[in-house]
This record gives structure tokens, sequence and C-alpha cells, in this order.
């Protein structure tokens, strides 16, 4: 099966997602019958590419790493955007790659709903469009009989929501609890041992871990948004980030932290969503946690999820010191299992 891709963005995930379709090229070939294609790449700034006939992603990695610029590919350069790259290109998946707006989820919800239209599976790594429209883009990508698939949106690429759909089919989840920023908590680990914020947050970004600006991380939105993708897809709730009730920990000093250390405590950033009678209520706030907590030992970059459910009890899933590999995969995995569902729906 020849398998016909458009990539919406190629910055570390992309490329690194470049990478892998060609380290697993043969895997995927022999494996699984596969065929793997990139027709086209879109970026903001850096130009875009499109072949009919694919292109050579070794050459367009080495032009990106040569030159920053794609136009430096030569044939199948353009000038084009990612809506012209839809219209223009005969793709059977769109992957959308861009950059998080964390205030409205934009353009990526726009690139998404004009890709399902067009008749294309999508594949996002992007938490924006699900943190804000998961309910309008699932059920578009339904009534169009596509496919939208999100893993890497929440724990790169550890699996959430593929484990909910096929390992927990008719369990009802009841709450989730995370640690799902890992700046906020090497933070706050740093700072556990003595460290001002500052400090901690200069460690961070030393360590390529915080951005220039860390707010997003450190004021709670990033977590926010998470929280919404988690709530949205897993509890039905409606959620958006500026609809959780938030507070990050830029409040918080080290002696707030040693202090709770004194109490045997610990203080981390916990994303809440809970059903109440008046609807699902998600939060994002510090809280002190003491050693019988299944996140006591989610320390540094690292970061875990609870699904409290009805039928299979609680269950926690870790992810230890996550790289930008394991979101190229939650990319790889999603589009696996859109080859299976394309496969079992063949006319
Ligand atoms: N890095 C990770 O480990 C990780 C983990 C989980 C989730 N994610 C999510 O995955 C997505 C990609 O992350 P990344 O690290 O690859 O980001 P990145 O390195 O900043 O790359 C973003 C890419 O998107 C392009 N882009 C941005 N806005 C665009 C637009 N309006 N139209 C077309 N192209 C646009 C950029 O083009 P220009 O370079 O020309 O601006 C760039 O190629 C983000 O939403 C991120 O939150 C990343």
């Amino acid at each position: 099966m020849i398998l016909r891709l458009a990539l919406i963005g190629f910055g570390n995930v992309g490329q690194e997602f470049a990478r892998m379709l060609l380290r697993k090229r043969e895997w995927l070939l022999s494996s699984k019958g596969l065929d793997i294609e990139v027709l086209a790449i879109a970026t903001r700034s850096k130009g875009s590419l499109m072949s009919e006939r694919g292109l050579d992603l070794a050459r367009v990695l080495e032009v990106e790493k040569t030159h920053g610029d794609l136009r430096h590919y030569g044939e199948g350069s353009l000038d084009i955007t990612p809506l012209e790259m839809i219209d223009r290109c005969d793709a059977d998946v769109m992957v959308e790659l861009t950059t998080l707006d964390i205030g409205s989820g934009q353009p990526a919800i726009d690139h998404i709903s004009y890709a399902l239209r067009s008749k294309m599976h999508v594949i996002t790594a992007n938490k924006g469009p699900i943190a804000f429209a998961y309910d309008r883009l699932e059920s578009l990508a339904k009534s169009m009989n596509m496919k939208l698939r999100f893993e890497g949106t929440v724990m790169d690429g550890t699996p959430i929501f593929n484990l909910a759909e096929k390992a927990l089919q008719g369990c009802e989840v009841i709450r989730i609890e995370g640690i799902l920023n890992s700046t906020s908590n090497f933070v706050l680990t740093e700072m556990s041992g003595g460290r001002s914020l500052d400090d901690a947050v200069k460690e961070a970004q030393r360590r390529g871990i915080a951005e220039a600006d860390p707010s997003l991380d450190l004021d709670g939105w990033d977590a926010a948004a998470k929280i919404s993708v988690l709530a949205n897809v897993l509890m039905g709730a409606g959620s958006a980030p500026d609809k959780v009730v938030r507070s990050g920990v830029t409040n918080l000093s080290p002696d707030d932290l040693t202090a709770a250390a004194r109490e045997g405590k610990k203080v981390k950033l916990v994303a809440r969503a809970e059903r109440t009678e008046s609807g699902v209520v998600t939060s994002v706030s510090p809280e002190r946690l003491n050693c019988t907590s299944p996140f006591w030992s989610v320390d540094g970059t690292s970061s875990a999820v609870t699904l409290v459910t009805d039928l299979m009890g609680n269950i926690t899933i870790l992810e230890i010191d996550p790289e930008v590999t394991q979101t190229a995969y939650a990319v790889l995995s999603d589009l696996l299992l859109i080859v299976e569902w394309m496969r079992c729906n063949e006319p």
C-alpha cells in the first residue's frame, strides 16, 4: 500500500518524524506492507515543497540542516499557504505540527478542518486544536468518514488515548489527575533543593527544557491545555484552556517547598478534571502531596497521568524524561492505526 502524506510544520517534531520514516522504511515495507511518501511540506517562513512523486526526505533534511530554508531544495519549492498546499496535493493523511497558539488554537484548527473536508485523515501533536475545538473537529471527521488522531498532544508518545480507546473499552473515566508540564515540574524539583525560582528557570533554559519565554509553562497554561485535551476526549468535558481554574508556580518560594518537605510533603503542579453535578471541572494548581501519592517520585522532566475509572480502578501512566523522538513516534503510531482503520474499511 502506498500512503501519501502532507506535513504542515517542519520543526523539531516534523524533522524527527522524517528521520523516523527513513530509519523505519524497511520495517514499514516488510512488516506493514507500507510505502510512505511525503508529497508536500509547508512551513510559515522557510518555504514549502511539493512533489507528486514524493519528496526525497534525506535531501529535505540535509537542506534544512545546511540552509535552514526549504527553498534551497530546488525543484518543487514553492511559496504557498498550508491551505493552498492541501488544495493542490493528493495526500491521504495531513500531519499538523505547527506551533501551539494558547489563545485560540489557530491556525491549526483551520488547517485540520480544511484537510478533513478535503478527505484527508489528520494527525496532530499540536494540543491547541484538541484543547479548543475537539468536539467540532471530531464530529467533522466522523461526518467525512475520516480519522483524527492526536496521541502526541499530552504525553508525547506515551499511549493514553490509544490505551483508553483500545484497552479500556467500556470503562468510564470518572476523574483525571496529572503532572503534565515538564518545565514547571523541573523547576519545582530544583527549588525543593533550595534554588530560587529565577535560578531554577535559568537552569531549565540552560538544559534546553524551558523556552526563552517560560511563562506558558510556569503560569500553568500548557498544563491547562493538556488537561483540556484529556477532559475533552476522555470525559466529554467541552473544556478549553481559558475555562480551566488555573494558578501556576511563580508565586512559590523555595521556603514554601522546604516547609512542605519538613512536613514530609512535596509541592507539585497538579492538573485535574473531575465530574461534578454541574459538569466536568478542570483545574491546574500547586498541591502538597504526601509519599503515598502516585506522583511522589515524578521529578524533573518526567510526567504522569492517573485515569480513575469505574471498571479498572486507578491507572497511572508514567513518562520518564521524554525527548522529541517520543513525539515523532506518536505521529508514527497514529499513522499505523489510521492504516489499520483504512484496511478494515476498504470498500
Ligand atoms: N517538541 C516536542 O517535543 C513536542 C512535544 C509534544 C508536542 N509538541 C507539539 O508539536 C508541535 C510542533 O512542535 P515543534 O517542537 O516541532 O515546533 P517547532 O520546532 O517550533 O516547529 C513548528 C513548525 O511549524 C511551522 N509553523 C508554525 N506556524 C505555522 C503556520 N501558521 N503555517 C505553516 N507552518 C507553521 C514552523 O515554521 P517556521 O519555522 O517557518 O516558523 C515550523 O516549521 C507543537 O504544537 C508542539 O506544541 C512538541
